[in-house]
This record gives structure tokens, sequence and C-alpha cells, in this order.
């Protein structure tokens, strides 16, 4: 382990988690598991931003806990927990609400994005401040590293402008965390609209890959993925779509995409995407299978969560209570 150094990340138990999570942030998670203290976190509070229905989150938290789990996230070396069950991160947040900006939060571009979507003067409270509650959930364990994808760029900086800001007011109390992105898989973009973030809200199925898929409904996803025009298999400005197709297959199987375009040199996109399906296949399945496996016996996954959260609060707690003192609270 890194000199006791700590990762935080999260993910919200909302719709129906993607390839583009996997590679961008749990694949991730999983290789650096072993050079740090993690906390892995389920961000139901985040979640509630927008309207959920009771029991189907519910259900999507054990979900998500199965496939942090699946994965490969052992609860033996990492801390998976949900976040409503630590209520420091909440406290937290207030804190900081009163050390963030408005100016800074109207310029968040997924709160300006899911704003326009209902217009923004009917968008929550809670989905505008959602950038200061994530700074706290970090904060809280003065994480040194932040596994995201691409789209989380701009909350991180603004993690980092709060912790050194409050630093700036109270005095040093917190780690400002680093932002770790991989270089590829950062950004899968949907199979349908290869210009679009492949998103859990999509109402399209085939525009995303869900991890819990079956084989059948992989092969037949990726075979109606949309493609350029032409038929090299290259990754050009101009071929977003077969671009994206080989930043999944880099990302999955490791190689460079050159090594990929050079392996299709002379084949079409078809003998191309049929191997895509089966490398993605072949990824997916096991995670898929042991999944359902843990999902059948929720109590191990409640158990996990329980535990977790326990040993979050320990973490949490102290930290929560240096920045009271900080600022005058005790
Ligand atoms: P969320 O739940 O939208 O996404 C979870 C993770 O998946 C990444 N991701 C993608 N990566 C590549 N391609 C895509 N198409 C794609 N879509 C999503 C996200 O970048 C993210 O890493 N605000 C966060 C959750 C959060 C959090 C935190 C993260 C709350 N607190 C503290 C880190 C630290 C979110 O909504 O992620």
């Amino acid at each position: 382990m890194r000199n006791g150094h700590r990762v935080f990340s999260g993910i919200q138990p909302s719709g129906n988690l993607h390839l583009g999570n996997y590679l961008g942030a749990l694949k991730n998670w999983v290789s650096i598991q072993d050079d740090y203290e993690n906390y892995f976190c389920i961000v139901d509070l985040h979640a509630l931003t927008v309207p959920q229905d009771p029991k189907v989150l519910r259900q999507k938290v054990r979900e998500l806990a199965a496939i942090y789990v699946a994965c490969g996230i052992d609860p033996e070396k990492s801390v998976i927990f949900r976040q409503s069950r630590v209520s420091e991160h909440t406290e937290l947040a207030w804190l900081l609400d009163c050390v963030a900006k408005v100016g800074e939060l109207s310029r968040m571009t997924q709160f300006k994005d899911k704003a326009r979507k209902g217009g923004a003067e009917a968008a929550s409270v809670g989905l505008y401040v959602y950038p200061v509650l994530q700074a706290a959930d970090v904060l809280l364990y003065n994480a040194h590293l932040v596994p995201v994808g691409e789209d989380q760029r701009q909350h991180l900086e603004l993690m980092r402008t709060l912790a050194r800001r409050f630093n700036g007011l109270y005095g040093e109390t917190f780690v400002v965390p680093e932002v770790f992105i991989p270089p590829v898989g950062a950004r899968v973009m949907a199979l349908d609209e290869p210009t679009a973030k492949m998103s859990k809200s999509a109402p399209a199925p085939g525009s995303y890959i869900a991890i819990l898929d079956e084989p059948d409904a992989i092969r037949r996803k990726i075979r109606r993925a949309k493609t350029d025009s032409g038929t090299e298999v290259v990754a050009s400005p101009e071929k977003p779509a077969i671009a994206n197709l080989l930043g999944i297959y880099a990302a999955i199987t490791g190689s460079a995409v050159e090594e990929i375009e050079r392996r299709y040199e002379g084949k079409g996109y078809g003998d191309f995407k049929k191997d895509l399906a089966e490398v993605v296949v072949e990824g997916l399945s096991p995670i898929r299978d042991r999944a359902l496996e843990l999902l059948d016996d929720p109590r191990e996954l409640d158990e996990i969560l329980e535990t977790g959260a326990e040993k979050a609060r320990a973490v949490a707690r102290p930290n929560l209570e240096s920045a009271w003192t900080r600022m005058g609270l005790s």
C-alpha cells in the first residue's frame, strides 16, 4: 500500500450500470485496489437529486453492491458502503455549501445539461448542490486519489477548489485530491449515437450495454451499433462510431488501438464487430454470473454494506470533527 494513501469513488444506484461505468470507473478501481486504502461508495443520496421510485432504488442499491463485488472489489480489502448510512457526508456537505459559491455551481455543465432537460426552474436544489455533496464524499476521507470517467473532471476541479479554499480560510484541514482518469475507456459513447455519452438514463436500451445484459443481448447490440461510412477499421475523427468501438476493444483487452487497427487491416466492420462482441461478452459474462449469484443471497450483501458503513464512519467522524473545530463549531 502506498503510505496509507486513500482512494475514494462512487456510483449512483440509478438506471442500469453500463459498459461506460465499468471501463471508466469500476475496472480501474479494481486495478488499483491493492495499492491503496479504498472507499467505494454507493451514492444513494446523489441518486435522489432526480425522482426515483423507492422500490426500484432499494433494489438498485443491492444490485450495485453485487456488481462492485462481482467486478472484483474485495470487501476484505476495500470499504464498500452506502452514502446515506454515513450521515457525516451530508453534515460536511453543509459546511462546504457555506464555502462554495453560487457562480461556481451555476457553471457546472452536468447541472446545466440536466436542468435544461426539465427546465432550470424546476430542477431540484439537490441537483444544484450535487457537486458539493460529491466534494464532501471525498474530502471527508482525506482521499488522495479519485478514479472516475472523463465526465467527472469538472466536479473534481470544483472539489479541489473547495478543499484549497477551506484550507486557506480555516487552516490546513483537507487533502487536495488528485483525479485519475484512464487513458482509454474514460468516455464511452452511445452505440446508437457516437456523439453522445453512453448513459444510465438513456431511454433506448440499444444505446448502452448493461453490465447485467445477457450475452445474446450484447451480441445483438454490437451488431446493430451505428458505424461510419467507409469500410476501414480506423479510429479517425471522421469515424466517431468506429473510434468508439475501437476504444471499447482497447479498454477491455488492454491492447493499444493502433495494434487493433493493424489486426483488422483489409477486413471490414462486420468481422471487427463480431470479435468485439465476443471480447465484451468474455469481459462481462463472469461479472454478470457472479452478480446474479450474489443477488440470490441479499443478506450477505446487506452485511457487507453494514460493515462497510461502520468502517467508513470511523474515518469520517474525526475528520468532520476537525472541520467543526476549524470553523469554530467545537
Ligand atoms: P455516475 O454514477 O454517473 O457514474 C459512475 C462512474 O462512471 C463513469 N462514467 C463513464 N465512464 C466512461 N464512459 C461513460 N459513458 C461513463 N458514464 C459514466 C463516471 O465518470 C463515474 O466515474 N457524481 C458521480 C458519483 C459520485 C462520485 C463521488 C464519484 C458521487 N460522489 C465522489 C467520485 C467521487 C456520478 O454521478 O457518477
